[in-house]
């Protein structure tokens, strides 16, 4: 793997592999891409940009077994840069699959009664797997998407529990020597909100715990507060407790150890913050009808997506310097240049308002959505950034119309397809805009969401709750489909990883796909005009530029009809589109 460099020549060449690997990323050859970022981190593993560029390929890329030296220099790279870490989570998803030193671990915890082990077979090496830099950077920082990382995390704290609910005389093998895989768990179960699943013994054991914390909260033990956090988070078990008893807890916890201080500040420091944000957020406009009401109660319960990081470029362009990059077709002499103002119309948790934050360069960004949680959250994490000129409020989007204001980019993605009328969200969306905007939109695709489709359908004909309890059914009676199931595929999703992606994925109240064609209905409707699809996978743009070489811009919405219908995941499960209003001539 290693090439033969003379170490003056290492630096450019891992640059020039830097080249090429970008040149076949933005080519859609991420095969040969990766093969050559991989040589030029191996080369040169401290530059950023080869972090930064090695890590958004792997973050568009189903899992590559890379050897743990690399993802240990890589772990420490995305903690020290910080880096997206959820691109990791499909790397450790495959070094966990059919890997038998993994299943034997496994095995054993889940084979032997919770609480009991003394010692563990020669064979099996807990140091190895529960210390491994990569396992511990993605449980704590990122939603694993693995079922053997579930396995592992799910026999292991109901082992942290029995251990801690036996008596004082007893040992307690995981508890005295793996903290660090203990603060993992209870940052994953956070992470993944709480949608892994456990026994009526569990639920009573652990119900016991925390009745018993919140009895005698000055005399907690930092062990208890920890595994109760892989049950339930310390927010929602500690929030209305006698504030001078979690004054004392939040004084008590510099002195704790790192990987408390750890949980402490993801399970209850940051929901605390949120809860502050939450009562000085501007509410804008009222909320129009019931069935937004209702749209706002699903993503106040489910807030979405829980993110960690973000991909942030070391210099922010202009819009117009990015449409002329990607779509230069399009170049028009008005298209706004300089800084821009940019709404972000149902931001949710406002994971795109960092990344444009950071990547473009902007006047003031205006971020609305109608769940408060989701907000807070966006603005805790926009504030930790240091986001200058971004403003959060409580919107209605179908409010807007009347605003004496107008925008140069509209960003609404994954959001007008939950409203009753898509078409009034979109008018609502012009209503502020200009006659050059540039709208990024997406839409719920038809084809692409056939599994979700069949898994709607499961979902109403066993009448599973909109619950987490019922998001938890579902995803053991998903886990027993044939292969063969339309709906199976969902379980190798991200979304089936955490309560809010699933909820946003599957149980969502409300949701009306789009295939090409309807799209260029709604597109006509509003007078807009495509500019160009980003399409979550690089390869299939040669291969539609081949299939139709009188589309070289590839916007023809009727090529596109074709070409979904031939490959129906093109688009995955959104279409995602950029538009702007027609020249009028
Ligand atoms: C699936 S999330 C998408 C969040 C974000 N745009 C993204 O792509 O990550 C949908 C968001 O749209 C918001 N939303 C739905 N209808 C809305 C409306 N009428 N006005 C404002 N926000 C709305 C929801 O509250 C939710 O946070």
């Amino acid at each position: 793997m290693m090439p033969d460099a003379e170490p003056d020549n290492s630096e450019n060449l891992s640059l020039e592999l830097l080249r090429q690997g970008d040149a076949a990323f933005q080519g859609g050859d991420y095969k040969e891409s990766l093969a050559n970022l991989l040589e030029a981190f191996v080369l040169n593993h401290t530059d950023i940009d080869i972090q930064a560029k090695f890590i958004e390929v792997l973050s568009h890329t189903s899992g590559l077994k890379l050897p743990k030296p690399v993802t240990d220099i890589l772990a420490e790279a995305v903690i020290a840069n910080g880096h997206n870490a959820q691109a990791l989570a499909p790397v450790l998803a495959s070094r966990f699959e059919d890997d038998p030193d993994t299943d034997r671990a496994i095995l054993f915890l889940e084979e032997t009664p919770p609480g009991t082990i003394v010692e563990v077979p020669a064979d099996i090496d807990f140091t190895a797997l529960l210390g491994d830099q990569l396992f511990l950077l993605v449980c704590t920082k990122a939603t694993s998407v693995s079922p053997n990382v579930e396995r592992l995390l799910c026999a292991l704290r109901k082992h942290f529990l029995s251990e801690w609910l036996a008596d004082a005389s007893s040992q307690s093998y995981f508890i005295d020597n793996y903290p660090d895989a203990l603060a993992a768990t209870a940052c994953q179960a956070f992470n993944s909100e709480y949608i892994y699943a456990f026994s009526v013994d569990e639920q009573n054991k652990f119900s016991g715990l925390q009745a018993s914390i919140a009895e005698d909260i000055r005399g907690v033990h930092p062990f208890e507060l920890a595994i109760l956090g892989t049950y339930r988070s310390l927010w929602e078990t500690l929030k209305d407790s006698n504030p001078d008893d979690l004054q004392y807890l939040a004084d008590q916890s510099p002195r704790w150890p790192g990987w408390l201080r750890l949980i402490w500040k993801i399970q209850f420091l940051a929901p605390f913050q949120e809860a502050l944000i939450k009562q000085r957020l501007a509410q804008l406009t009222p909320i129009k009808d019931a069935h937004t009401e209702a749209t706002a109660q699903q993503y106040e319960d489910f807030p979405y997506p829980r993110w960690q990081s973000t991909k942030a470029s070391s210099t922010a362009i202009t819009l117009e310097q990015l449409i002329a990059a990607r779509f230069p077709y399009t170049m028009r002499p008005e298209l706004a240049n300089g800084p821009i103002d940019i709404l972000v119309a149902g931001c949710g948790t406002g994971q795109q308002v960092a990344q444009l934050a950071s990547n473009l360069e902007y006047k003031n960004v205006l971020a609305v959505d109608l769940s408060q949680n989701s907000l807070a959250y966006a603005n805790r994490k926009a504030e930790e950034k240091g986001l200058k000129n971004v403003h959060f409020g409580q919107a209605d989007i179908l409010a807007l119309s009347g605003w004496d204001a107008s925008f140069d980019l509209i960003v609404c993605t994954g959001v007008l397809h939950h409203m009753a009328d898509p078409s009034k969200g979109l008018a609502s969306l012009l209503s502020v805009s200009k006659e050059n905007t540039v709208f990024f939109l997406a839409l719920y695709s038809e084809r692409g969401r056939a599994q979700v489709v069949a898994a709607r359908k499961l979902i109403a004909e066993h009448k599973i709750p909109d619950t987490l309890e019922g998001m938890r059914k579902f995803r053991a009676m998903v886990r027993e489909l044939p292969v063969e199931h339309a709906a199976k595929n969902i379980a190798f999703s991200r979304e089936f990883y955490s309560a809010s992606g699933l909820h946003d994925f599957a149980f969502n109240a409300h949701e009306t796909r789009y295939t090409p064609l309807e799209l260029k209905a709604l597109l006509d409707q509003h007078n807009l005009q495509l500019i160009g699809f980003d399409l979550p996978r690089g390869e299939y743009t040669a291969r539609y530029k081949a299939n139709y070489p009188d589309d070289p811009n590839m916007i023809s919405l009727d090529h596109w009809e074709k070409f979904e219908k031939e490959v129906p995941d093109v688009f995955e499960d959104m279409l995602q589109f950029w538009c702007m209003k027609k020249v009028q001539n």
